[in-house]
């Protein structure tokens, strides 16, 4: 097969979709591998590298877009792509199509085979998503202290305070991978910690392994209200599968909380869990709204490629294999796990929350 991998175009995003490693393995395999110039060079992969385990560097999107009859990236395609992108052509990267009736109308039009990773799902897990969640959970802590200092228009506090005086009270919405992460950071950095959900089973395991000054508590509005008059960083990271991230944190909920106070929404890509939330860019991380500082990065793992392109290929690589090696029908028929990732096949909508999301005919397959 031959397998493209273009520089991602969207806004301050350095992760690249195959590594030089991953590259070499496919080409063994008997498959080409035509990558843009450049693509690595922000995740500390150089164009010589590529070349010498036998990759062709070409130096415009376009002719990656024309050659490959794979493309395998990072984002969703955004609109300078939609028209390059051709008819049966597969594209194996991330698309969030719930949060976008744009992109998911292009990538009808585009009539392409859209396998998305963030719904590959192993045993009711997303095996995809979830380096980026442990990146973006990880980061999301470290975003959150960074705002609430002054000079980045916080309300001025450290979030492990020092002996003596009082840390921060962060409030983590959902417990799965990012929210652990984060909660995990955040409790290593001293803060007080708080972790709603609405799985039992998971608020249960939680308990085993988080440190004492992290507390586990079932999600619901009322505890939330309870909680937010005195909680100076909330941290977003629920979902639900494939759908629309539910709205946790109305505008009305969100005003009791401290002055300049820090909402870091990781969510964002599935729409955002706080009815404030806007989707920002590394450029322009944050904006406030009723005194309460936003960050709403929409690719927070872009911004530390180096780590991301390796968590991200390690985990996907192996799925780009078997597309390529065997073409995704029987590719996804060999393992439902791939089938799960069908989201648009040749115009079609296949993925339920897809069609839920904007009330679109699905196709059954
Ligand atoms: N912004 C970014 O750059 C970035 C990067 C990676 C992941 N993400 C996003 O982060 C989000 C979380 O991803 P994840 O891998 O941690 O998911 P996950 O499935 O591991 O965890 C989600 C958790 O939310 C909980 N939940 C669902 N509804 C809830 C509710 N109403 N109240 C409280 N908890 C609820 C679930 O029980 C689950 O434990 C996703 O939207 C994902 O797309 C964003």
């Amino acid at each position: 097969m031959k397998i493209g991998v273009p520089k991602e175009i969207k806004s301050q995003e350095s992760r690249v979709g195959l590594t030089p490693s991953g590259a070499e393995m496919l080409i063994r395999n008997n498959h080409q591998v035509f990558i843009q110039s450049q693509a690595g060079v922000e995740s500390g992969y150089t164009d010589n590298e590529y070349k010498d385990v036998g990759c062709t560097l070409l130096s415009s999107i376009e002719e990656i877009y024309e050659i490959g009859e794979m493309i395998v990236k990072v984002k969703e395609p955004i609109e300078p792509e939609y028209s390059l992108i051709q008819e049966g052509q597969i594209l194996f990267t991330y698309f969030h199509f719930a949060s976008s009736l744009e992109l998911t109308k292009a990538m009808m039009k585009s009539k392409a085979i859209c396998i998305a990773y963030e719904t590959v799902e192993v045993d009711g897990t997303l095996p995809l998503l979830i380096p980026m969640s442990e990146v973006a959970g990880r980061m999301a802590t470290q975003q959150g202290a960074k705002y609430l200092e002054k000079p980045q228009k916080g309300m001025g506090i450290l979030i492990g305070g020092i002996p003596g005086v009082a840390p921060v009270n962060v409030l983590v919405l959902g417990g799965g991978v990012a929210g652990t992460e984060a909660a995990k950071v955040a409790a290593g950095m001293g803060a007080n910690v708080t972790i709603l959900d609405t799985n039992l089973k998971r608020i249960r395991q939680l308990k085993e392994f988080m440190p004492a000054n992290v507390t586990c508590l079932y999600s619901s509005k009322t505890t939330i209200e309870s909680l937010l008059p005195n909680t100076q960083l909330v941290i977003g990271s629920v979902l639900v599968k494939g759908a629309k991230a539910p709205k946790l944190i109305s505008k009305e909920m969100l005003a009791s909380m401290p002055k300049y106070s820090v909402i870091v929404d990781i969510a964002i890509d599935q729409g955002g869990c706080f009815e404030s939330s806007k989707p920002t860019t590394h450029q322009n991380p944050i904006y406030l709204e009723d005194d309460i500082v936003h960050y709403a990065v929409t690719n927070m793992p872009g911004a530390v490629p180096f780590t991301s392109t390796q968590g991200l290929t390690n985990a996907t690589f192996p799925y780009a294999l078997a597309i390529a090696n065997k073409g995704w029908e029987k590719a996804c028929q060999d393992d439902l796990a791939l089938k799960k990732g069908l989201n648009i096949i040749n115009g079609d909508i296949v993925y339920p929350e897809v069609a839920d999301a904007f009330s679109l005919k699905l196709k059954n397959i």
